[in-house]
């Protein structure tokens, strides 16, 4: 717990640092390493299904919640079981940076 704990501060630190530089590059890699766009599609803005979310230009924080809340569970309703699956592949830090990067699309 305690090593978690030491690797998760160490990769915040790095991503903050990365941060500074080139945040919407990571948080398009991660948005495209993580398989987000296999249903919101490459631009974020073509899902597979019409009833999927388009997320390019969303709110920063927004995003961010109903991220963390499907990932929790908290957030259940409609099609949400579809993308938690994937959830398990990011953590807090990594959808901030995704947020960060669809809040900066068209
Ligand atoms: C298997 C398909 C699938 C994958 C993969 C997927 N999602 Fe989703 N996502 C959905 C669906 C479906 C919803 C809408 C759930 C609902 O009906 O309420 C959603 C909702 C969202 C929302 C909330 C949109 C809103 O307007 O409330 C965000 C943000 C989001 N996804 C980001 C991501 C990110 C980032 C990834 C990659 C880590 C990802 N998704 C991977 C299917 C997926």
């Amino acid at each position: 717990m305690k090593l978690n704990k030491t690797i998760l501060l160490t990769s915040s630190i790095v991503l903050l640092s990365a941060l500074s530089t080139s945040a919407s590059a990571d948080g398009a890699a991660l948005y495209s390493a993580k398989t987000c766009w296999s249903c919101h599609g490459k631009d974020a803005k073509t899902p597979l299904l019409p009833l999927y979310p388009k997320l390019a230009g969303q709110n920063r924080d927004y995003a961010l919640n109903q991220m963390k809340d499907i990932k929790s569970g908290a957030r259940n309703n409609g099609m949400a079981a579809a993308m938690q699956g994937v959830m398990g592949l990011v953590n807090e830090a990594e959808m901030g940076e995704i947020a960060d990067w669809l809040s900066s699309l068209k």
